[in-house]
């Protein structure tokens, strides 16, 4: 059996016994200075000002969503696009703050959106943000969806949580956005059993996280942006500061395990992406000699920090047939995220825009993915490969 991951973390059972030592021998749990020295580690690895940790990819996807509303920056009744292929709690939020959500197309071979993909939605649409994914370690052209969003003023965000560590046109993959999300549960590239996080370089974006994650109230924020709040609102002493709620907000906080897990599974991160770029070369090249399959690009990136092995076959008849193979050989295998988003259950009850979705409806019917982790042997690989030949 090849499982869709095989442990809970890099360096299971380093990691299992730290943890045990540190939940013994510490006073407390709730969030506190792990998180804050995780929050800094990861934004100095990702090289952005700010880093903000939640409890989940989707709490992070929420906040982020909430936060610019708060800010004015986005209004109840906009238009937002989002990748037609990506995961369900990326596009809810959209719906659940009131916002239209509008699904732009992807090309199968990069499994992505395109800069050609937004341009013929948003000349529709006229959109106000495009929250992307970066599928599965996979990229669209970044630099020019950056370059067409800031020339036509469309907010752009990016959900990274597959692709931390993924790089392209000179910079990793959720650096483009105005700010980005990124999920640390079991199976992501690197795990705090759950967890997520947000980077963003907007200092103004970074303060409303924090408020937004927390009660709406100041108590993580600075010194100095505290006095901020509290001038502003008329708030003059400490004791009311305690219970003064500023904006919408959730309590999405993380606990002090999420925050030592992080920081231990960050200085393990860069032997863990390295190993599963160098499984998806191995599999890449069986890919390319089986004309069953579509191959993908992604020779406009710097680096795939890749997340599963997806496989797009020419047609769904021929999925079929490689979805026995690989049941046979007991490998486990998922469809391709939620596939087209449109034809999801709950976008069907409330969206009430549907878009033309080639591509999308092509990753849909005839692709699907396996697992990709460091701990994959070469007789995985050699049995992955034997279902491809
Ligand atoms: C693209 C994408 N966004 C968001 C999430 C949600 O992350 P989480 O499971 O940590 O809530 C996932 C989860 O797999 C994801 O793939």
């Amino acid at each position: 059996m090849i499982p869709l991951m095989k442990s809970t973390f890099f360096n299971e059972f380093e990691t299992k016994k730290a943890l045990a030592d540190f939940i013994l021998q510490t006073n407390k749990l709730s969030m506190d200075q792990h998180c804050f020295e995780f929050e800094k580690q990861f934004a100095e690895f990702h090289n952005t000002k700010h880093a903000i940790l939640v409890n989940s990819g989707a709490s992070a996807n929420l906040i982020l969503i909430q936060a610019l509303l708060n800010l004015g920056r986005l209004k109840k009744g906009d238009k937002v696009g989002f990748s037609a292929v990506t995961w369900s709690t990326n596009v809810m939020p959209i719906i659940q703050l009131g916002l239209v959500p509008i699904a732009v197309d992807c090309v199968p071979e990069t499994l992505n959106c395109m800069s050609s993909n937004l341009k013929h939605t948003h000349e529709k649409h006229k959109l106000k943000a495009f929250f992307i994914t970066n599928v599965l370690g996979f990229s669209g052209d970044l630099a020019n969806i950056k370059k067409y969003c800031d020339s036509n003023n469309i907010v752009l965000i990016e959900d990274n949580c597959e692709s931390l560590g993924s790089k392209v046109d000179g910079d990793f993959t959720g650096n483009f956005g105005l700010g980005s999300t990124f999920s640390f549960f079991v199976a992501h590239h690197m795990s705090t059993i759950e967890g997520g996080m947000l980077v963003t370089n907007d200092e103004e974006l970074a303060e409303m996280l924090v408020i937004v994650r927390a009660n709406g109230w100041d108590r993580n924020l600075s010194a100095i942006t505290q006095k901020k709040y509290r001038q502003s609102h008329q708030i003059k002493s400490e004791f009311d500061a305690k219970y003064t709620f500023y904006d919408l907000a959730y309590n999405v906080r993380p606990t002090e395990i999420t925050g030592f897990l992080g920081k231990m599974q960050l200085k393990y991160l860069p032997d863990n992406i390295k190993t599963r770029e160098a499984n998806y070369r191995v599999i890449e090249s069986v890919v390319k000699q089986n004309s069953d399959l579509i191959p993908l690009v992604s020779s406009h990136m710097d680096f795939v920090s890749n997340f599963s092995f997806p496989f797009v076959c020419k047609d769904a008849a021929l999925r079929d047939k490689y979805i026995k193979e690989f049941a046979g050989a007991g490998i486990e295998i998922r469809p391709m995220i939620a596939g087209n988003m449109q034809l999801q259950p709950f976008f069907a009850k409330y969206s009430t825009i549907k878009e033309e979705l080639i591509g999308a409806n092509h990753l849909h019917h005839c692709a699907f993915y396996c697992g990709n982790y460091p701990e994959l042997t070469d007789t995985d690989l050699q049995t992955i490969s034997s279902c491809l030949i």
